[in-house]
């Protein structure tokens, strides 16, 4: 293709996206397009399948019959969102098997809000709320978004994600209505999973070097300082009404923006989780490369009884 079909390529492709169609896997794009894709839902999916770790760990503690079936469905929801959005990878023309080895291999990157330990079961409470949470408000805006698998597959998510959000909520409500000990222990959970939740939103715009191209691709649609801004004005009178404190000494209502104005974040801590020396990364890494080691003789399995069928068809049908 010369330069110039190139240029008459991206100019068509550049207005469908300002015209809000939706790109088809099948249509042409432009190789950063593509690659960003990848990167992005790829991403995604390996945080929905390391997010399931940390509160996996809870499924046979709950505390009654009803706190498990909530909590058992809200892990099962989370593996299959990561299958939704493997599959919206893998149609931007990469395999399973190599993205499974990206986040194996610890080339790819998966949120680090679940390099964080779930030591108490205020911890699945504070997850939901405030981790579910701010993934919401991370991902409604991802449902008209330009890449159209991506865009399908978050409207279902975030339907789901809004369930788990209560169901959070809703352990804190009970904890913060118990005994003393109870109400302690919710504010103990909020005091360890206030901050890495706000980290979740990623870096200070200033430092965050893909958010111009992601805008004008519609992968995003806020920055993140926006959407952490948002995150902590819908969050902060949730917690009001739980009768707990957000640990932030800084954190005042400003009648003049209608916000609320909060701390500085631990930058260094961020970086430091993100580069893999998180109170959890490796065992983590060590779960998931572990669960697809012993998965193997399932997938032999499967293989070699597909090639067994296939042979007796052939077989029939000479
Ligand atoms: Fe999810
Ligand atoms: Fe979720």
């Amino acid at each position: 293709m010369s330069e110039k079909e190139v240029k008459n390529l991206e100019a068509i492709f550049e207005a469908r996206i300002a015209r809000d169609e939706k790109i088809e896997p099948k249509d042409w794009m432009p190789e950063k397009y593509r690659q960003t894709h990848i990167r992005q839902i790829s991403q995604h999916a390996h945080s929905e399948i390391v997010g399931m770790l940390p509160e996996g760990n809870w499924i046979t503690r709950a505390p009654s019959l009803r706190r498990k079936a909530a909590l058992l469905a809200k892990v099962q929801d989370e593996a299959g969102h990561g299958l939704y959005l493997y599959s919206a990878t893998e149609t931007l023309g990469i395999s399973r098997e190599e993205l499974f080895d990206q986040l194996h291999s610890g080339k790819a990157k998966y949120s680090s809000i679940f390099n964080y330990p779930s030591v108490t079961w205020a911890d699945i409470g504070a997850i939901g709320w405030l981790v579910d949470g701010a993934a919401i408000i991370n991902q409604v805006a991802l449902c008209t978004t330009s890449f159209g698998p991506y865009a399908r597959a978050m409207v279902r998510i975030c339907k789901e994600e809004s369930f788990h959000q209560r169901q959070g909520y809703e352990i804190m409500l009970t904890l913060c209505n118990g005994t003393p000990e109870q109400k302690a222990m919710a504010q103990d959970a909020l005091n360890r999973w206030w901050w890495p939740s706000l980290m979740m939103f990623g870096p200070r715009d200033a430092d965050s070097p893909h958010t111009e191209q992601s805008m004008k691709w519609k992968l995003k649609r806020k920055t993140n300082d926006e959407l952490r801004q948002q995150f902590v004005d819908q969050t902060v009178p949730q917690a009001d009404i739980l009768g707990i404190t957000v640990p932030d000494p800084d954190l005042k209502f400003n009648p003049e923006t209608g916000h609320y104005d909060f701390g500085e974040i631990d930058w260094d801590e961020f970086w430091q989780v993100v580069k893999g020396h998180g109170p959890c990364n490796k065992e983590r890494m060590e779960a998931r490369v572990g669960a697809w080691e012993r998965g193997s003789w399932v997938r032999e399995a499967a293989m070699a009884y597909a090639e067994k069928q296939a042979k007796k068809k052939v077989a029939k049908a000479s």
